[in-house]
């Protein structure tokens, strides 16, 4: 079980726990931190039984102590959750009027306390579930053990994944179809609302009206092994490392390479054509990304596009007409605000497509349309190669999206795609110049603020830049558009701030290099990242410069991701924190 939770690791890692039937009782073994604190428990203290329910936390509601971590048990059952119940509040109040006597600060244990009322009313296990179900307001799934039950586990979904897993003679029930690779790869998903019954040998499963249905039976194809480092000291170091060949993978899935055309999804319910807009929505990098695909979608199909951070989105009833496009970007595909943005554009009439990296994910099989980004896992808390791939994949349905619509003639879109072709070598050599990256980063290390800047495409880079080294090396960073520097951050520079410029030598250069006069004009130093062309445009005596190859332009945000990586990942490895499971971090957010 250890195992199936390290899998899980990615959700969250600051608390864990474990429950199983000793002798039909419930018994626990949880600790605080990471994994391998409840694994050396589990070794002092080992854990009998055949039957078993398992957690890793990201704290929601209360803090990431033992007390807090899952399992939340009383005699009767022991409950992991995934998620948040909203009005946990009123509950406990009312179960604490009738003599519940509460343990932690969670929000979880008033689902042990509910259903535990419905079971001493005389109601079965599933009854009592049932009836408590009905209760709880939230997105959460659920995972029940009950003492003297040695063959009945429970689950229930409202809004977060649920996976059952069948083995011979063995059931199993999983947040994600990848913890559960290590025992079966045969998955049935359930859907939203569904709730289910394990025995050893069947699964039953209720729909949310608690009438029992048939879901599909399918082969899973999480692999069974633990992706492992490769030579890397760090996930985050080999996905960086892995670019070139995953980018290269997204761009074939839908690259004619040979006659260097877009192949866009086939059957697409509406035509770029009629589209006056497109609205693009998500969080964290891939909101970045998104914002990047911007500028593609702007210059290459003339399409208007409205990019917002998924959170903000959802709350601000944007008016959308009927018919139109929204996007939604997410690695994951499980970010719950990603999630309930499509939701609500679903409801406006919108047609939706989703450009994520897990294919069997909610926002993949909710959306209409789904464009994958072949990055394969990824571990590395921070985002790296999740990022170029969903770079790859938006700037692909830019341009298929400018020559369907008539923006780009035949010639412009070979060009743009024989430009994104030649992305993976020039992402190649750029990894090339990890070494002197590095000796930048030393520098960076003794900074306690640091700035980004870059105009175009290069400017949401910037805010990627400054977002990658903050979550792991915990050194503040901002991004900002280097033409905004004049209205407010230029009053931070002096000489003990280092400022990350991003500027490939292209038509806007020179206004960049204006920006970067100055910082040097008040003792600010200057890391460049550009090309040939630009190193020497901008030759001054302070500046230290990351010399790119030269290239189109829609190819540098993707490549130019290479240096900002590096240069992040290095700073933090020399100081030493978890580059792979930052503090207060999960890779995957699903509460709001
Ligand atoms: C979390 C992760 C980020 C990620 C964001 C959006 O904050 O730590 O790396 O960019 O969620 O996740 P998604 O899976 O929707 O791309």
């Amino acid at each position: 079980m250890v195992d199936a939770l390290r899998r899980l690791e990615y959700r969250g890692y600051d608390s864990a726990g474990i429950a199983t039937l000793e002798d039909g009782a419930i018994t626990r073994r949880r600790a605080e931190g990471k994994l391998r604190n409840l694994e050396s428990k589990l070794d002092r203290e080992p854990l009998e039984g055949l039957i078993g329910i398992g957690h890793t936390r990201w704290a929601t509601h209360g803090k990431p102590t033992e007390g807090n971590a899952h399992p939340h048990a009383t005699s009767r059952v022991a409950v992991v959750h995934n998620g948040i119940i909203e009005n946990f509040r009123e509950l406990r109040e009312e179960l604490i009027a009738e003599g519940a006597r509460f343990q932690s600060e969670t929000d979880t244990e008033v689902v042990a306390h509910l259903v535990t009322r419905e079971l001493d009313r005389g109601k079965t296990p599933i009854k009592a579930v049932h009836a408590s179900l009905r209760r709880l307001r939230g997105a959460f799934s659920l995972g029940f053990l009950f003492s003297g039950e040695d063959n009945l586990l429970i689950g229930a979904r409202l809004g977060s994944p649920l996976a059952v897993g069948y083995g011979e003679g063995e059931m199993f029930l999983g947040s994600d179809a990848i913890a559960l690779a290590p025992f079966t790869n045969t998955i049935a998903y359930l859907d939203d609302g569904d709730s289910v019954a394990l025995t050893r040998s069947s699964a039953t499963i209720y729909d949310a009206a608690f009438k029992r249905v048939h879901r599909t039976i399918q082969k899973s194809q999480a692999s069974a092994t633990i992706v492992d480092k490769g030579n890397h000291r760090h996930f985050m170091a080999k996905e960086i490392h892995e670019q070139p060949e995953v980018v290269s993978h997204t761009l074939t899935s839908f690259i004619d390479v040979v006659g260097e055309t877009i192949r866009l999804p086939e059957d697409l319910p509406f035509d770029w054509k009629d589209l006056n807009r497109l609205t693009i929505s998500a969080c964290g990098t891939a909101s970045y990304a998104s914002m990047i695909a911007k500028y593609w979608f702007e210059r290459y199909a003339r399409l208007p596009v409205e990019v917002d951070i998924a959170s903000e989105f959802r709350y601000r009833e944007a008016p959308l007409d009927k018919g139109g496009l929204s996007i939604f970007v997410s690695q994951s595909g499980e970010t719950a605000d990603t999630l309930a943005a499509l939701r609500y554009c679903k409801e406006q009439g919108q047609h939706t497509l989703a450009v994520v990296n897990v294919p069997t994910s909610t926002i993949a099989r909710e959306a209409e349309v789904m464009v994958r980004t072949l990055a394969g896992p990824e571990i590395g808390v921070a985002s790296t190669k999740a990022f170029t791939c969903q770079l790859a994949a938006l700037a692909g349905l830019a341009i298929g999206a400018g020559k369907a619509r008539g923006t780009l003639s035949a010639a412009e879109e070979r060009e743009l795609v024989h430009a994104l072709i030649e992305a993976p070598r020039l992402m190649a050599e750029a990894l090339r110049l990890e070494h002197e990256i590095e000796t930048f980063s030393r520098d960076l290390a003794k900074a306690s603020d640091v700035l980004y800047l870059g105009r175009g495409t290069s400017y949401p880079l910037s805010l990627e830049g400054a977002l990658k080294l903050k979550e792991i090396s915990y050194i503040h960073a901002e991004g900002y558009a280097a033409g905004e520097l004049k209205h407010g951050p230029i009053a931070l520079i002096d000489e003990t701030m280092p400022v990350v410029v991003i500027a490939p030598f292209d038509a806007i250069f020179e206004k960049t290099v204006s920006n970067m006069q100055e910082v040097a004009a008040r003792g600010g130093r200057i890391i460049l990242i550009t090309d040939a062309k630009g190193a020497e445009a901008a030759a001054m005596a302070t500046l230290k410069t990351i010399v790119l190859p030269e290239m189109p332009a829609v190819v540098t945000p993707i490549v130019y991701s290479v240096p900002i990586q590096l240069l992040a990942y290095h700073t933090a490895v020399i100081i030493g924190t978890d580059v792979d499971q930052p503090r207060n971090l999960a890779k995957s957010v699903t509460v709001e």
